[in-house]
């Protein structure tokens, strides 16, 4: 037994930048942001804190799902640009919805997502979890160095949730991880101890674009190829691919790669930027939402990202 999924939610925040505000201030244009990466607009927060674009998904995942929030036997977080380090997003969406189960956050940067679906599913495979309540949520903005256009023009804010029931629609899953700590990362600030010795870092995002995007080709290839493989699979029974949403290049190489279809490799980068965890669960709600879903469709989810981490799932859609 591991889970299906009962309801899907999204959440952005309502201030849109697109690349013209950002070529205001950055030696950048909307011709190269949206020939190299594919974005033309991200949104960022104003107001909204991580915690309300997580608990605003999660209203709607449930609402879809038609689980009350006191049903719930565990929220898991994916993120990495919570709130505060402690306590955790979850713990925060738990209390804002009223909800009473455990909760905790998973840092496994972009992957993260998948990384929670894979551990939700070893509660349910052990009978520990009847309702769960999965978000990924981000608010990078707050941790761009907004003078570097090499990051500021790749990032945006949002959340996705799903609602997950017992149900055998998780078919198969890859969790990969090369730890390194010089092509993408994200330092926590070094505070203000006396006894510090060393320079004092900041808490900004940092990326070398062209091994990220060497990394990242390889990974969403070879990670489809093996789980697709793994539930028994071939690439042409794949109905949807839902991937991480890091530059539409690096999609566009995995499909030529693969020699996929390219209307069923989903994007929604042009309108919302690389939200990080919250990646494959906004697209996935928006998937789930249009209406395309037929009851037995494969759908392969994928991403990749600082680490390095890497993760896939086939997710077999039962209406
Ligand atoms: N606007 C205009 N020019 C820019 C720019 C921007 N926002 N960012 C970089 N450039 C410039 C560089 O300074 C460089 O100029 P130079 O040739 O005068 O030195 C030139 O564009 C090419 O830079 P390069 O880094 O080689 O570009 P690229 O084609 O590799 O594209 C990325 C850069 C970041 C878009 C690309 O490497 C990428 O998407 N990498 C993966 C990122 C990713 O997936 N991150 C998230 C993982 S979860």
């Amino acid at each position: 037994m591991s889970f299906k999924i009962l309801g899907t939610g999204s959440s952005l925040p309502s201030r849109a930048v697109s690349n013209e505000e950002l070529s205001e201030f950055l030696d950048t244009s909307d011709e190269w942001i949206s020939q190299r990466v594919g974005i033309r607009e991200r949104r960022v927060c104003t107001t909204e804190r991580t915690a309300d674009l997580a608990h605003d998904a999660a209203l709607k995942a449930l609402d879809m799902s038609g689980v009350e929030p006191h049903e719930l036997d565990l929220i898991l977080c994916a993120t990495v640009s919570a709130d505060n380090s402690a306590p955790s997003l979850a713990c925060s969406v738990q209390s804002m919805l009223g909800a009473t189960c455990p909760a905790m956050d998973i840092n496994a940067a972009c992957s993260g997502f998948i990384y929670m679906l894979d551990t939700a599913a070893g509660f349910f495979a052990r009978g520990k979890a009847g309702k769960a309540l999965v978000i990924g949520a981000e608010r990078l903005s707050r941790m761009l160095d907004w003078t570097d256009r090499g990051t500021a023009v790749i990032f945006g804010d949002g959340a996705g949730a799903m609602v997950l029931g017992p149900g055998d629609s998780y078919l198969a899953s890859k969790l990969f991880a090369r730890g390194n700590d010089t092509v993408l990362g994200i330092p926590n600030s070094d505070g203000a101890s006396p006894y510090y010795e060393n320079e004092p870092r900041h808490p900004f995002i940092f990326m070398n674009g062209q091994e990220t995007f060497k990394f990242a080709v390889k990974a969403m290839s070879t990670d489809l190829e093996e789980v697709v493989e793994a539930a028994g699979l071939g690439i042409d029974d794949i109905a949807w691919i839902v991937p991480h949403q890091a530059n539409a290049r690096i999609i566009d190489s995995a499909v030529k790669k693969l020699g996929l279809d390219p209307e069923r490799c989903l994007k929604n980068i042009e309108r919302v930027g690389n939200t990080s965890a919250a990646s494959v669960p906004i697209l996935a709600d928006e998937l789930w939402r249009s209406g395309k879903l037929r009851d037995g469709d494969y759908i392969a989810m994928c991403s990749f990202g600082a680490g390095l981490t890497s993760a896939a799932c086939i997710i077999r859609w039962e209406a």
